[in-house]
């Protein structure tokens, strides 16, 4: 099983970015429990992508389709605003967990809106950088269930 793991603006910045909000661990951090949990989940590949710029995550998830059986994405800010994220998830129509650091639930209502979220099969949210870990069991589990 291969997953990719895409996050988007500014999780480049975990660490120093309102650890208040975003705790006080740095994206490297990130990587390793992203690597750990999808070896401990049975996937053999994970390839982990993080950009700033709406085009490029766009282009990661069409170069996806053929390649990866599944997604863990963390778009970001551009969960509240990307409708070209919602249609390239629908156009590889791979399944795809949405996960989000913090409860974004709870925060303004600017946050309350997915786009991306509406072409995933899961939402992970408010569980910290472990979020992506669950997010990986349920890829993991939903994959398998579909064999
Ligand atoms: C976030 C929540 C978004 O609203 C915000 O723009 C982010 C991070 C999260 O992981 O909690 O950049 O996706």
């Amino acid at each position: 099983m291969k997953v990719l793991i895409i996050n988007g603006p500014n999780l480049n910045m975990l660490g120093i970015r309102e650890p208040d909000i975003y705790g006080k661990e740095t994206y490297a951090t990130l990587e390793t429990i992203c690597r750990d949990a999808a070896k401990e989940f049975g996937f053999d590949t994970a390839e982990i992508f993080q950009s700033n710029h709406e085009g490029a995550i766009v282009d990661k998830i069409q170069e996806a389709y053929g390649t990866f059986d599944g997604i863990v994405i963390n778009p970001a800010a551009y969960t509240h605003t990307s409708v070209a994220i919602l249609d390239a998830l629908k156009a590889v129509a791979l399944p795809a967990v949405e996960v989000h650091i913090s409860a974004v639930e709870e925060r303004e209502d600017f946050r309350q809106v997915s786009y991306p979220g509406m072409a995933c099969f899961a939402t992970i949210t408010g569980e910290g950088l472990d979020g992506y870990r669950h997010a990986l069991q349920v890829l993991s589990e939903h994959l398998l269930a579909e064999r």
